[in-house]
């Protein structure tokens, strides 16, 4: 299966969500591929650490840029078994690209106004993209949300996501754990961490679950 984790926004969440779905992918045995497309090229750097550290699993990396991503992705596809896109910047040609040849693609925005506000034009992308990939699905992943239950600042993004034709809100919610950044920092996804944070393992499972179901 081919995973978009897009969104132009930076600081959403994207490649802390693709390297944890990469790395627990790869820990159930699966043969998967990140492919990096965002020029700061920070899964490719995660990717890397993990290899520099000898963590095992070892999971595959490759940063790709431009427009003959949909024919690479396409290719890479039939050498593994999964991959996994982070894909970032504002009207990228890689995001669009990865848009036409992605089978799921997840959005993760921060519950404020600003990341609500990008939802349009993802919303017009995903439109677009449906043109050349008509079984493209996309979700609204709320990412880096208050764990202080008397925050309840992901109300209206829930509202504002019923005006939009071609994303759908993900029922998995992921809120701003202090693990995802230690976990990030040392080649690691948070199912992997020590000391274990048993409620980032636990939304990121969900997650998981909710990506690969289909397989
Ligand atoms: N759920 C989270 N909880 C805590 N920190 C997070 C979370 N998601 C991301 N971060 C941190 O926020 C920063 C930006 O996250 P990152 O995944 O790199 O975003 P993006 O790829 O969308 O730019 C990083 O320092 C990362 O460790
Ligand atoms: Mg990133």
């Amino acid at each position: 299966m081919i995973v978009l984790i897009g969104g132009e926004k930076g600081g959403t969440g994207k490649t802390t969500i693709a390297t944890n779905l990469a790395a627990m992918r790869a820990l159930s045995g699966r043969d998967v591929l990140m492919i990096d497309t965002d020029p700061q090229g920070s899964a490719n750097y995660w990717a890397q650490s993990r290899d520099e550290m000898d963590i095992t699993p070892r999971v595959a990396c490759v940063q790709k840029f431009g427009k003959g991503l949909p024919a690479e992705v396409k290719d890479l596809a039939t050498r593994y078994e999964d991959i996994i896109i982070d894909a970032g910047g504002r009207d990228s040609v890689e995001l669009r690209s990865a848009m036409v040849v992605a089978h799921k693609a997840y959005i993760p925005i921060q519950p404020s106004q600003f990341d609500i506000w990008t939802l349009n034009q993802m919303d017009e992308l995903v439109e677009t993209a449906k043109a050349f990939n008509p079984d493209l699905q996309a979700w609204v992943i709320i990412s880096r949300s208050s764990t202080n239950p008397s925050v309840h600042e992901s109300d209206d993004t829930v509202e504002i996501l019923n005006d939009f034709t071609n994303l759908s809100l993900s029922p998995t919610g992921i809120k701003d754990r202090i693990a995802y950044r230690k976990a990030a920092s040392s080649g690691l996804g948070v199912s992997e961490l020590k000391p274990r944070d048993a409620k980032a393992v636990e939304e990121m499972e969900t997650l998981y679950k909710e990506v690969f179901s289909d397989e």
